[in-house]
């Protein structure tokens, strides 16, 4: 299946994006991870990147429609993906759709995961990230976990300060947020309460996906 994530920030996108590319067996491809990754590289796309997501603002929609474009043209996309972070903005869903067209085909689903403002900022307020594979985890006090996937340090990104979590709001409910009707007249949307223990929204998640699931797919586990 071609599956969007869609939430504001901290709302479990890359938690359960994770996890559903595995039940899946498809890529995720989260272009947040993508442009961490250019960032440590030190490369040009790094460095362009860096001085939006410091801000909390949203990078050129040409860089990460290019990006975008580069990464579904590789095989391991033929029988599915799970895009998590991107579209970011109406103009990104219609990028994305031209480029889906152009090979006949398109999304099957736009799962939101919604969460209240408060959550956000406390989840993201304590949240580490694995060095080595992108997993998101919790921190917890006087203790130095590893990741829980692959034992990779985990680390702080550098926008989850309050004040930039607050800004990645704003961008989320002026730019981002639009994409919830932009779906749901395309009757793609699928909501599913963020809220709850990372194991009960997957299994909400799973069924809605499940449910979802054009005929002839392979089933999940
Ligand atoms: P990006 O990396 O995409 O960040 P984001 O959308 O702000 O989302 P987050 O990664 O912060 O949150 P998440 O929903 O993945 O939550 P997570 O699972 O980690 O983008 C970063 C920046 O890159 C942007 O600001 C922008 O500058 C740029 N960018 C990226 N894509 C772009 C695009 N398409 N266009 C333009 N610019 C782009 O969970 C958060 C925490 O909560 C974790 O600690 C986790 O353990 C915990 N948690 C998860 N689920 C639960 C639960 N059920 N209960 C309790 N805790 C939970």
């Amino acid at each position: 299946m071609n599956l969007v994530l869609l939430g504001p920030p901290g709302a479990g996108k890359g938690t359960q994006g994770h996890k559903l590319a595995e039940e899946l067996d498809v890529p995720r491809i989260a272009t947040g991870d993508i442009l961490r990754e250019a960032i440590e590289q030190g490369s040009e796309l790094g460095s362009a990147a860096q001085q939006y997501m410091d801000r909390g603002e949203l990078v050129p929609d040409e860089v990460v429609v290019g990006i975008v474009r580069a990464r579904l043209a590789l095989g391991d996309c033929d029988d599915g993906f799970i895009l998590d972070g991107f579209p970011r903005n109406v103009g990104q869903a219609e990028e994305l759709d031209e480029m889906l067209q152009a090979r006949g085909r398109g999304i099957d689903a736009c799962l939101l995961l919604s969460v209240p403002d408060a959550d956000v900022v406390r989840r993201l307020s304590g949240r580490r990230v694995c060095e080595r594979c992108g997993n998101p985890a919790q921190a917890v006090p006087g203790d130095e976990p590893a990741c829980e996937r692959c034992g990779g340090r985990l680390v702080q990104r550098t926008d989850d300060k309050e004040d930039t979590i607050r800004a990645r709001l704003e961008v989320y409910r002026q730019e981002t947020e639009p994409l919830v009707a932009y779906y749901a007249a395309r009757g793609q949307l699928e909501e599913v309460p963020g809220r709850g223990s990372i194991d009960d929204v997957f299994e909400h998640m799973k069924a809605r996906v499940a449910a979802m699931a054009p005929a002839g797919h392979r089933e999940l586990r």
